[in-house]
C-alpha cells in the first residue's frame, strides 16, 4: 500500500450503525486482536485489555448499558476496550491514569482500522453508562471501559461524514 492508498483507506471508513445478523469468523476476531497487539503503549506496558463479546444476551445487556443504542446489540461482536490502571500506575503513578487511557484508545483505534482492513464495519461507541458496562462484564475496579467497538457485516451510510478543514486544527510553531 502506498501513502495515497493509505489515505484513501482511512477516508473510506465510516461508522456503521446497521448490521446483518452474520457471525464473525474466528479468524477475523483473531486478526483484529493481533493488530491491536502491535499498538504502541507508554513504556511498552500495554495498559489495556479487551473483552470480546459475541454472546447475544451479553450484547443485549451491553446495548442497554450503551443507552439503548441498537447497533451494539445488532453487531456480531463488541470489543469492549478497557484501560488497565494497575498496569500503568505501577510504573507511572498518577500519570499512569492518562497513559492507561491513551493505551486503550490507541488499541481501539487499531482494532477499528483492522476491522476496516477486513472489510468489516464498525462503530466506536462511547456514550455508555460505565457502571452498567462494569456490571454486565463483571469488570474489576482497576479496569475502566473506554469504548465499545461494535464490529460486524453492516451497511455503511451512503454518504461519508465530512471533516473540518485540517487547517482549523493546526497551529505551526506556536498556538
Ligand atoms: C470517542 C468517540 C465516541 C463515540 N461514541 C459514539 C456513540 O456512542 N454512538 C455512535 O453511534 N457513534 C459514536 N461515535 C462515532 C462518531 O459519531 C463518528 O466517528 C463521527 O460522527 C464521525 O463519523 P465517521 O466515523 O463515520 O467518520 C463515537 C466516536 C468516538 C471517537
Amino acid at each position: 500500500m502506498d501513502s495515497s492508498d493509505f489515505l484513501d483507506f482511512l477516508k473510506n471508513r465510516s461508522s456503521v450503525r446497521t448490521y446483518d445478523s452474520v457471525p464473525l469468523q474466528d479468524d477475523d476476531i483473531e486478526y483484529i486482536l493481533a493488530c491491536a497487539g502491535t499498538a504502541p503503549s507508554a513504556g511498552n506496558l500495554e495498559s489495556w485489555d479487551v473483552v470480546v463479546v459475541t454472546d447475544e444476551e451479553v450484547r443485549t445487556a451491553l446495548s442497554q448499558a450503551a443507552l439503548d443504542q441498537p447497533h451494539v446489540e445488532q453487531a456480531a461482536a463488541v470489543f469492549v476496550v478497557c484501560a488497565n490502571y494497575v498496569r500503568a500506575m505501577s510504573r507511572y503513578g498518577e500519570r499512569g491514569i492518562l497513559y492507561g487511557l491513551e493505551d486503550a484508545v490507541i488499541a481501539c483505534t487499531y482494532m477499528m482500522l483492522a476491522a476496516h482492513a477486513k472489510r468489516l464495519s464498525s462503530c466506536w461507541t462511547g456514550a455508555v453508562d460505565d457502571e452498567g458496562v462494569r456490571e454486565v462484564l463483571d469488570l474489576p475496579q482497576h479496569i475502566r471501559p473506554i469504548a465499545l467497538l461494535a464490529v460486524g457485516r453492516g451497511h455503511p451510510p451512503p454518504v461519508l461524514t465530512s471533516r473540518m478543514d485540517i487547517g482549523e486544527h493546526v497551529h505551526r510553531d506556536i498556538w
